[in-house]
Parts: C-alpha cells; sequence; structure tokens
C-alpha cells in the first residue's frame, strides 16, 4: 500500500489549474443510463472514484472509453443490466446512485445496500422514499435494494425529510423520465445539484428551480446523449488554498468560478488570508503570517461545507487562538483530529465539536488516513510540520484528489509518493 512521505516547513508558492468535481461527475456519470445515444463528458478528473463508476457502467453493459484529453465517452444504449453488484458498491457508496437511473430506463434495479462507512451511518432511507413516492416498490433481499415500476415513474409531490446531495440525485434523474410532474420539496442546493441539472437539461430534461429549496420536473419519454463540460472541483480547490493559508504561502488556481467556493473564501479571509478572485481564478496569499483562529459548523449549502471541515481542522491546530469546529452533517468526521494530536496539536473533542488551542507548530510523526478529507487534512498538517510526516493508507486520498504529490511539488512542497 502506498504511503506519502512529507516533510513540512515549505511555503507553498505557485499556480495549479481546478480539476473537474468529482462530486459532480459521479452523479452526472450514473445520469448518463437515461440517455439514447453517446454522451461525452469533458473535464472528468482521473480518480479511483471514478475509475469505479467507470466500472460499474461497463458491468451494467455501458460502452465506456477514456481519451487523452480526460474526456469520458458513455454509451448506455446495450446496457441492459441492472445490478450493482456488491464487491463495487462497497468501495465506493456514490453507486447507489445509479438507483433511480436504472429504474427510470428499465423499470427495475437491484443495487447492494450500500453500508455505514468511516464518517457516518449514511443511511439511504431518504433515495428510497423519494422512489416509492413516485411509485416505485422497494424491498431489500440477501443485501440489495430492489426496486421496480414495471409501469414506469409517476410524477409526485415529495418532501425530504432532512437535505440529502445523493437523495436529491436520485430523484432528480429518476423524475426525469417520469410520467408527469414532480416536485421535490427541501431538496440540496450544492452547486452539484446545479450541475447535474444543467447536464440532464443539455439532454432534453424539463427541470426548474435548481439552487432553490424546490425542484419541479417534468418527466419526458426519453433523453439524449451529447457534449458536457463538469463544474471545477471546489473542495480541491478550496484544499489547495487551506495548504497555501496554512503555509504561509500563495497559491492561485485557476479554471474556476471563485463564487462556487461561497463561504470557504470568508472563513480563509478570517483567518487573515488575503483572498483574491478574478473571473476565473481566485488566490490565497497569507505573506509569511501564522493564520488567526477560525471557527466553522458544517451545514448543507450555502452553509460550510462538510467536505472543509477536516483541513479547517488543520489550519486551525497551527493557528493563533483558539477554534471550534462543530460537524452536524456526519455524525463521525472528528477523526482527522486524533491523528493529529499525535502530531502535537491541542484537540478536545466535545460531541461533535473539536475544541482546537493553536500551537506554534506541529512535529512530523506517521498518522494514518481514515477517509478521504481527512487524508487532505493530515497532508496539511504535515505540510507544516516540523520533520517528516508517513501517512498510510492514502488510497483514500487517491479517491478525490487527482495527482496531489505532484501538484504539491510544483507548489513548492517536499512530498513524495512511496510503495509498501
Ligand atoms: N442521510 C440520511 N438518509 C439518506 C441520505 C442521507 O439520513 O437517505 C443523511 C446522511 O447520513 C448524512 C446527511 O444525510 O448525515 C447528508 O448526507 P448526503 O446524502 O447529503 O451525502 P451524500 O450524498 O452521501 C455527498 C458527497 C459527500 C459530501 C456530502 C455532503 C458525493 C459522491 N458525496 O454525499 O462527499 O460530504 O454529499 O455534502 O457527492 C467527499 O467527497 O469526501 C464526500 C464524503
Amino acid at each position: 500500500m502506498d504511503s506519502l512521505i512529507v516533510r513540512g516547513g515549505h511555503r507553498l508558492d505557485g499556480t495549479l489549474r481546478a480539476s473537474g468535481s468529482k462530486n459532480a461527475a459521479l452523479p452526472i456519470m450514473a445520469a448518463t443510463l437515461l440517455a439514447q445515444g453517446a454522451c461525452h463528458l469533458e473535464r472528468i478528473p482521473v480518480l479511483r472514484d471514478i475509475a469505479t463508476m467507470l466500472t460499474l457502467l461497463s458491468s451494467l453493459g455501458a460502452t465506456v472509453s477514456r481519451a487523452a484529453d480526460g474526456a469520458v465517452r458513455i454509451e448506455c444504449d446495450q446496457a441492459c443490466e441492472v445490478t450493482a453488484p456488491y464487491d463495487l458498491v462497497k468501495t465506493m457508496r456514490a453507486s447507489i446512485l445509479v438507483l433511480g437511473p436504472l429504474l427510470a430506463r428499465h423499470g427495475k434495479a437491484a443495487v447492494s445496500f450500500p453500508g455505514g462507512c468511516a464518517i457516518g451511518s449514511r443511511p439511504v432511507d431518504l433515495h428510497i422514499q423519494a422512489l416509492e413516492a413516485m411509485g416505485a416498490a422497494i424491498s431489500v433481499e440477501g443485501g440489495y435494494i430492489l426496486a421496480e415500476a414495471p409501469h414506469g415513474l409517476v410524477g409526485t409531490d415529495f418532501t425530504f425529510d432532512i437535505t440529502t446531495v445523493g437523495g436529491t440525485e436520485n430523484a432528480v434523474m429518476a423524475a426525469s423520465l417520469a410520467n408527469g410532474t414532480t416536485v421535490l420539496r427541501n431538496v440540496a442546493r450544492e452547486p452539484e445539484i446545479i450541475d447535474l441539472v444543467q447536464f440532464l437539461r443539455s439532454m432534453g430534461a424539463d427541470i426548474a428551480g435548481e439552487g432553490t429549496e424546490m425542484l419541479t420536473i417534468r418527466g419526458v419519454p426519453c433523453l439524449t446523449g451529447g457534449t458536457y463540460s463538469v463544474m471545477p472541483d471546489r473542495i480541491e480547490v478550496g484544499t489547495y488554498l487551506v495548504a497555501a493559508a496554512a503555509t504561509g504561502g500563495r497559491v492561485r488556481m485557476t479554471d474556476i468560478d471563485p463564487s462556487v467556493l461561497g463561504v470557504i473564501t470568508d472563513k480563509l479571509r478570517s483567518a487573515g488570508a488575503s483572498v483574491r478572485e478574478g473571473e476565473q481564478w481566485v488566490e490565497c496569499e497569507m505573506d509569511g503570517k501564522r493564520p488567526q483562529a477560525v471557527d466553522v459548523t458544517t451545514e448543507p449549502f450555502p452553509g460550510f461545507p462538510t467536505d472543509m471541515q477536516a483541513q479547517f481542522t488543520a489550519l486551525n491546530a497551527i493557528a493563533q487562538g483558539e477554534a471550534r469546529v462543530t460537524e452536524t452533517v456526519f455524525e463521525n468526521r472528528l477523526m482527522q483530529a486524533h491523528e493529529m494530536r499525535r502530531m502535537g496539536a491541542h484537540i478536545v473533542i466535545e460531541g461533535n465539536t473539536a475544541i482546537i488551542s493553536g500551537q506554534p507548530s506541529l512535529q512530523g510523526a506517521p498518522v494514518m488516513a481514515s477517509d478521504l478529507r481527512a487524508s487532505a487534512s493530515l497532508v496539511i498538517a504535515g505540510l507544516v510540520a516540523s520533520g517528516e510526516t508517513r501517512i498510510d493508507r492514502i488510497y483514500h486520498i487517491d479517491r478525490g484528489y487527482e495527482n496531489i504529490e505532484g501538484n504539491l511539488q510544483s507548489l513548492g512542497a517536499d512530498i513524495q509518493r512511496v510503495s509498501g
């Protein structure tokens, strides 16, 4: 298994191009199951989770290929299989995103029930409720969610009890081919949902309300393929900006509309960074200063994203002052704190809050990645620590960060990937 070796103490300085968004690409790839005709998807990042989704689509009978420029072609005309097997779903929970499209296209689907994961129990009850409201009969047998709607899905008026990104995505994809109009209320408003809706619309779907709490979907008989470019990854961009702030450096990210970063840039400014924005770039500069502690509480969009919480925990670990970092979206997403303590961070966990007393420095240590964003936060901690930090289990990081060591090296970091 690969590890990352980081020797801290270098200020990051340089420019990177933002990758395509993992969390937009995954539902968009699942949505190709709805299309008649080939879909050409541009700016699909080269990541482990993307490879898993391509394998899943192939196993369902899709023809998939990746061009040298990173674009992916997916054609699902011959995709007649309706089972998403345990072996794939267990490696990537986002496999659940094929449930709605398979059901809408074929009238049936069997998707292995995703279990809990390191960051929480992550049930899919709301995905199921929304599809049941559209007339699907759903049962769980042998570890699989079995869904049937032999006469097609029907439009409905459904309110999500809590805001769910994946649940909204499954429901909107399914409703696109339903008979009649579906109104979905209390939906997620994340930019990745907007990207999915724009992709579905480019295929011929009739959807209104993306970015608000209510989506109205008028079902259409069929959707067609086409070409679409996926939005940039706001979490990848945010991660590199935090790394710049933590190391006292300067990083410019290009090919991104900075408005999608929302509160992430506000929090960086509160930490003392100067954040400049252009039409398609954003730059964070710390000018050698130590960051100020900054409180964050995670919330669904437009609140502070849970996917940036661990990175701000690392920033606060070396900041001036005391910060409270509260996680409200997932029940078990403060695990990085325990590993950071091994590096000299002063963090006390009270319920779902990490109380962090910033230290002037951290010390390198062997640490273990527990999930994707926790891994990224340990890399940031390693970049500011004295001596060597070895981060094990970095397959987590390869799920969501394209070429992280190459990118950080280009910014001046001392980081290497080692095998075994
Ligand atoms: N929830 C339920 N029932 C459901 C669905 C969700 O109780 O049926 C709960 C979850 O357990 C959680 C909360 O609702 O406590 C929010 O979960 P949500 O469904 O919004 O998350 P998700 O769709 O499983 C996506 C991202 C995550 C990101 C969250 C929140 C993808 C592939 N994953 O997950 O990304 O943290 O939204 O923004 O888009 C990551 O990239 O590291 C990552 C974990």
